[in-house]
């Protein structure tokens, strides 16, 4: 159809021009073939919503980072899980720190840009897949909002099974995701009821990212709050045992793996 963006890896193709516009290296986009032009990550939401943010802060070093994702880092032990790396900021601050850490993701470009910023151990995939690469862990990272990969109710315990098979004893997650029901923008508010009517979390956004002429599938990704997060782990092999909230609406949720009976 006329104005259907091409499926491809919109991530990938947005982090090697990132990294491009940063460094001043390789082909990168320019206003009128001279200006540097910045790079957005286009997020389109199923009611129509549409927003762009700046895509330079999946670069950021420490120094520019939120407190929360400093909390996280302090955090881990043994051998690390960073789960949608992206461009690999916190792997490479864990390496830097002699963590064994592990960077996973399904986009092979971002891969390519975290390998060329220094990550040494990347992997190609998903949570489910690598559980047959036989390596097991001990802190698994969601960070940069990523806990919305749990997605919802439906796909929820499946992820919690998958990080279970690849856990070590007394394993733990780290979590970072954000509640959205502070706002009272009618925009925001009324699509949390709709998801609700039909029988999805009120947060459980369905999107598709664009970049140029690139377009992701449309996909599942959850926002919601500390207690129906708790409600989704309820009853699995995992047990929320701290939520930190100090950044609200922003949180930190950790979770540890239960001693086997
Ligand atoms: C919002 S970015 C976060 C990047 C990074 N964690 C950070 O904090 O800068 C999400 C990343 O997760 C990756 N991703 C999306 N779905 C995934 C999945 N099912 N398994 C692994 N990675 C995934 C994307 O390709 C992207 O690099």
């Amino acid at each position: 159809m006329m104005g259907e963006p091409q499926i491809g890896d919109v991530i990938g193709e947005l982090l090697r021009d990132t990294l491009a516009v940063a460094t001043g290296v390789g082909p990168r986009p320019l206003v009128g073939g001279r200006l540097p032009r910045p790079v957005i990550e286009i997020i389109e939401r199923d009611d129509g919503l549409i927003n762009g943010a700046p895509a330079a802060h999946y670069l950021d070093g420490p120094a520019d980072w939120q407190p929360y994702d400093h909390r996280a880092v302090d955090r881990v032990r043994g051998e690390t899980l960073d789960i949608g790396t992206g461009a690999g900021r916190i792997a490479l601050l864990l390496q830097e720190r002699g963590v064994p850490v592990t960077g996973l993701d399904t986009s092979a470009g971002a891969l390519a840009v975290s390998r060329r910023r220094g990550v040494r151990r990347l992997v190609h995939g998903t949570v489910d897949t690598h559980v047959a690469d036989g390596q097991r862990y001990d802190t698994f990272l969601l960070l940069g909002n990523n806990l919305g990969l749990f997605e919802g109710r439906e796909r929820a315990p499946g992820f919690l099974a998958a990080l279970a098979a690849l856990a070590r004893p007394g394993a733990q997650i780290i979590a970072h995701g954000t509640d959205p029901y502070g706002t009272r923008d009618p925009l925001h508010t009324g699509y949390h009821e709709r998801n609700r009517r039909r029988g999805r979390l009120g947060g459980q956004l369905r999107l598709r990212l664009r970049y140029r002429e690139l377009g992701t599938e449309w996909f599942d990704y959850l926002v919601c709050s500390a207690d129906e997060f708790a409600a989704l782990v309820h009853g699995t092999g995992w047990q929320l045992t701290d939520v930190d909230d100090r950044d609200a609406p922003y949180y930190l949720a950790t979770l540890r793996l239960a001693d086997s009976p």
